[in-house]
């Protein structure tokens, strides 16, 4: 149910696995139409955290489980979900393994574009894992609701959405309301480690960075397959959010949904966003109707404040080099901040080793959900929304380089008015992107498209 550091690594069929695990039968969770209990947000030491689950698929399901192996007293009380056979696979694995820390009637459990809003109206934590189109939303509502948040990231694929999670952090700043988001290298030993290290002046000023997340197709769910499944024809509308990872509105592309995280580290390693970029990318290999209409490699160059670049590149094709991690380079040395082979290491200027992490940290999945918990119940300042946002948008930032072909400022970036979302969502609603007769969707043209 976790991303792996290693693209290599068996975690994406543990997602598909989960998947197949998933049972198309179908328990209860109708909709309720009104529920406006309101909790308070903050519980003391010894009270019981009640937990809701806002998108119940690989990881969403794992970051519950995660919740419930905090320590102290945690309960899943709601689940929401757009698909019910996602909401009772969910729950089967999770009520199996954490047994009466599950208490969720049927009446708790809710289906649908408006489910999230009566699932957060019930707890006093909400996980929101769903693709990430939904977080800019999900994230305000739980805001607005007062309850704590854990939410995935990305946490927008979009300028508007990652605005309005900028502005929803704000406010929960001032509702004193807890954030985590799931970039989870920030709770990772052999990171912190490094991260204090680089900014403590070791290998003096960085001067020059490169991060890749360079594997293969996570997955995907042809259109043939999902509606043999069904017995019937989809709409465009469910068959885009059951094969979500090929359209921007969802997913982002994989420069947003994958290679955040490695454009995350480089931001905490400038302590900042780059303020200008320019790229190139495109699909080469991975073709075809039911890849939708995300490139499948994208490379970038930042530029960050102080004129230093950052070199970053991703890509989806079977069969070339895979790795995914951080590297940088300083005055008076270079590190491999993390990830790929030998992670966490310093050399000198003449290449001689100087510093290698030795720690063992704990699972950085678990120590997120520790760090946010422990700061619910002993009201400690913890809000990761800003820099997910900003994470988020550099990632954008990116793919508007690649799909536009254009240098672009930051600032034009992140004020963009050009929206991915549709504007309501419903089964039988029309997505933003349709496809063309034969099946097939358009691509950006490096060019031609225009990003701001
Ligand atoms: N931090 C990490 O390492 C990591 C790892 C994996 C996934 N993720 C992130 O977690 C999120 C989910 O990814 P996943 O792999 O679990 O995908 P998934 O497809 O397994 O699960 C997503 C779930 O959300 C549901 N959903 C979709 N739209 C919804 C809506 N509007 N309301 C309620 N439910 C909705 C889907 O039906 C599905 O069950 C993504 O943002 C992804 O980037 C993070």
């Amino acid at each position: 149910m976790n991303e792996p550091n290693n693209p290599n690594s068996p975690a994406p069929s543990t997602r598909r696995d989960f998947l197949k695990k998933t049972s198309t039968a179908v328990a209860g969770g109708a909709l309720l139409g009104s529920l406006s209990v309101e909790r308070g947000a903050h519980a003391a030491g010894s009270d019981t955290l009640r937990i809701a689950l806002i998108g119940c698929g690989g990881r969403g399901s794992g970051a519950a489980d995660q919740a419930l192996s905090t320590a102290g007293s945690v309960k899943l009380i709601a689940m929401a979900d757009a698909f019910k056979d996602r909401l009772d696979g969910s729950f089967n694995e999770l009520k199996k393994n954490h047994q009466d820390k599950v208490e969720i009637s049927d009446d708790h459990k809710f289906v649908g574009f408006d489910a999230y809003k009566h699932a957060i109206a019930l707890a006093d934590v909400v996980v929101l894992a769903t693709p990430p189109g939904f977080r800019p939303i999900h994230f305000e509502e739980a805001v607005k609701q007062g309850k704590h948040i854990f939410m995935e990231k990305p946490v927008a694929t979009d300028a508007p959405g990652v605005r309005r999670v900028l502005a929803a952090a704000e406010e929960a700043k001032k509702k004193n309301l807890k954030v985590g988001v799931g970039l989870q290298r920030h709770h990772q030993l052999g990171y912190i480690e490094t991260l204090k290290r680089l900014h403590d002046g070791e290998i003096g000023d960085i001067t020059a960075m490169r991060c890749y997340w360079n594997g293969t197709t996570p997955w995907v769910h042809p259109r043939a397959e999902l509606e043999k499944h069904a017995g019937r024809k989809l709409t465009e509308m469910e068959y885009q959010m059951r094969n979500w990872y090929y359209f921007v509105w969802l997913c982002g592309d994989h420069i947003v949904e994958q290679h955040i995280h490695n454009l995350d580290v480089i931001n905490w390693v400038k302590q900042g966003h780059p303020v200008r970029a320019q790229g190139m990318g495109g699909v080469e290999v991975r073709k075809g109707p039911d890849y939708g209409e995300i490139f499948d490699h994208h490379a970038v160059e930042f530029e960050y404040a102080d004129g230093s670049r950052c070199f970053s590149y991703c890509r989806h094709i079977n069969g070339c080099w895979s790795d995914v991690s951080e590297h940088v380079v300083g005055t008076k040395g270079s590190c491999h901040v993390g990830g790929g082979r030998g992670e966490h290491t310093m050399r000198d200027v003449k290449g001689e080793s100087t510093w290698k992490f030795k720690g063992k940290g704990k699972d950085p999945y678990q120590q997120e959900h520790d760090d946010l918990f422990e700061a619910i119940r002993n009201n400690k300042p913890y809000n990761e929304a800003e820099y997910g946002a900003h994470s988020t948008m550099t990632a954008i930032f990116g793919r508007m380089a690649t799909y536009s072909g254009k240098m672009i400022e930051w600032e034009d970036a992140i004020n963009s008015k050009i929206s991915v979302m549709p504007r309501h969502f419903a089964w039988d609603a029309e997505p933003p992107v349709k496809p063309r007769p034969d099946g097939w969707y358009d691509h950006a043209v490096p060019g031609k498209t225009v990003v701001i």
